[in-house]
């Protein structure tokens, strides 16, 4: 054979060869998904278990690639896993149907040049109740994108839900997004979330006030939503069921005549979470990633809807948002608010896992992490503005304070993974309470003692941590700021001897000691600097009394 047609020879071998080897890694590394058997639900990326141990980037930091380093830099700094950075609709399109993809190419390699997941953040139509990061090309044209209209007939900075063309346009923009996600990184899966939206709902009014939307208002409850509603009346969120008891649960009629003063948002609520749902399905039918909603929740002094976002997934309308956006996987609290463990007790519910998407970046709140993952069975926590976790090379006081509770999170993954809903998670966060009582199970309590006193402000550490039952006489102790004494839970107090007591680490689910401390240091304590203890306890020989 003469030489040139040799080497196109073996050029077309070698090609075929890495057509066909591409095309097995593709296959080779499955969707990431959001897999659920009954009420359990786990996060699996590249086929296994994985919990998001994340942070958010300032809403700004992606439009210039360099703000991004403070944020890798961060979360890397942090033993974080997971980067949620933003990506901007008006940035992608600048002009109909002419995309740029280039920001998000960006973001994806430097997150796999420090070894990140990512979660996207689709600031398309809605963002914080408005529609700030919508295209110019949209906010110039009311006539055909048609924006809300408040009570005084005004429009507003908010763009219908009612517009066809604009959900159109924000499908076809999201699928071309989903579309080229998934020509640069199907085989890496580097992006393993989509968050649709920001913050949905209107602000600054309850609802639309349009006369088309005022003619929907007036018109019947969708029988979709009224049939949704029967058949998961007893678990419904309480401000929803007990507006809908005021009407004697009826079955039908206007929104005023079912739902009463939640009428408008209830009703805002439907139209808002349709429209999303026809986003997420336009970007799922490209590439189904793992799709959820953030929200902004209903805080103090916020009297009306429209004071928050009316019609987000909030509290109030989850349940109405569950009959509505089938395509949107879960709702998501952004939990800025001290009443944390109430929140993520609301939002873990049966039809829906707990992922906290956004937290205040501050000491105060970096213990949740403890409680998000063991207590709710959470599939991930990401505080926002983690840019601000080192500065000059340094770690910032939130930065120290969610790195010790990170850093022994890290390895503690698989066995979380492996024990949520098991029942053998407890979680430890201080509060006013100098000492507080765990109850494990086998008749067992940890009782924990805090090293400091705790000072309710947002800006000082306070202790927290995890312990993983590995069985009944061997759990696992992680965290900082405490110290603990099993007891016996019945009878006059009682402990049972600790046979030995072990630090060390976990490398997967194998143990692998540093320190054997069954002397001066035979102590459960888990002082300023975040350690992982073993503790092997020796039960009760119930012989050896007679
Ligand atoms: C919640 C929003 O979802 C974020 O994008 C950001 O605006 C924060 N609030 C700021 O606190």
């Amino acid at each position: 054979m003469p030489i040139k047609k040799m080497m196109v020879a073996i050029a077309l071998v070698f090609s075929t060869a890495w057509f066909i080897s591409a095309n097995i890694l593709v296959a080779q590394s499955p969707m990431p998904q959001l897999a659920h058997t009954g009420s359990k639900y786990q996060l699996q990326v590249d086929g296994r278990p994985f919990i998001i141990l994340g942070g958010q980037a300032h809403n700004s930091s992606a439009s210039n690639p360099e703000d991004l380093t403070p944020v890798w830099n961060s979360l890397v700094a942090m033993h974080a896993n997971t980067a949620e950075v933003p990506i901007y609709w008006e940035l992608i399109e600048p002009q109909p149907g002419q995309f740029d993809f280039h920001l998000i190419d960006d973001i994806i390699q430097g997150a796999r040049s420090h070894g990140l997941r990512l979660v996207l953040l689709w600031f398309g139509t809605w963002k914080n109740g408005a529609m700030t990061y919508t295209p110019a090309w949209i906010k110039e044209n009311q006539t055909q994108y048609i924006r809300v209209r408040n009570a005084w007939g005004e429009p507003m900075e908010i763009i219908s839900p009612f517009c066809a063309a604009a959900r159109e346009a924000d499908e076809k923009a999201f699928a071309a997004v989903m579309k080229h996600i998934k020509s640069v990184d199907e085989a890496q899966r580097t992006v393993i979330m989509m968050q649709v939206e920001n913050e949905t709902g209107l602000l600054g009014t309850d609802r639309d006030y349009s006369p088309q939307a005022t003619r929907m208002y007036q018109s019947t409850v969708p029988s979709e939503l009224m049939g949704y509603l029967e058949a998961h009346r007893d678990g419904l969120m309480p401000a929803l069921k007990a507006a809908w008891a005021a009407s004697h649960f009826r079955r039908s009629g206007t929104w005023a005549e079912v739902f009463g003063d939640l009428a408008p948002e209830a009703f805002s609520a439907w139209y808002v979470a349709r429209y999303v749902d026809a986003v997420a399905a336009a970007g799922k039918q490209a590439y189904p990633l793992p799709m959820y909603c953030n929200n902004w929740l209903v805080g103090p002094g916020a009297a009306r809807a429209g004071d928050w976002p009316s019609g987000g997934p909030t509290i109030h309308a989850l349940d109405i948002w569950k009959a509505a956006a089938p395509h949107i996987d879960l709702l998501a609290p952004d939990i800025y608010l001290p009443e944390f463990l109430e929140t993520a007790a609301a939002f873990h519910r049966p039809d829906n896992p707990l992922y906290v998407p956004e937290t205040g970046f501050l000491p105060f709140f970096a213990p949740y992490a403890f409680a998000t993952l063991a207590e709710f069975n959470g599939i991930g926590f990401c505080p926002f503005g983690i840019d601000h976790g080192v500065e000059n090379g340094k770690l910032t006081p939130q930065g120290e304070a969610l790195e010790k509770n990170y850093r022994v999170l890290e390895p503690l993954l698989p066995l979380i993974e492996k024990y949520q809903y098991t029942g053998r998670l407890f979680s430890i966060v201080q509060d006013l309470d100098r000492a507080k009582t765990v109850p494990l199970g086998h008749e067992l309590a940890a009782v924990v003692h805090f090293t400091e006193p705790f000072r309710p402000d947002f800006h000082t550490a306070r202790a927290g941590g995890i312990i993983i039952e590995l069985s009944p006489d061997d759990y696992v102790v992680a965290g900082s700021g405490f110290r603990v004494d099993f007891r016996y839970l019945q009878g006059p107090e009682r402990s049972p001897e600790l046979l030995s007591l072990e630090e060390g680490t976990f490398e997967g689910e194998t143990w692998k000691p540093t320190r054997r401390l069954n002397g001066d240091e035979f102590h459960v304590t888990l002082p300023e600097q975040p350690r992982i203890l073993r503790v092997r306890l020796l039960r009760r020989d119930e012989n050896a009394l007679h």
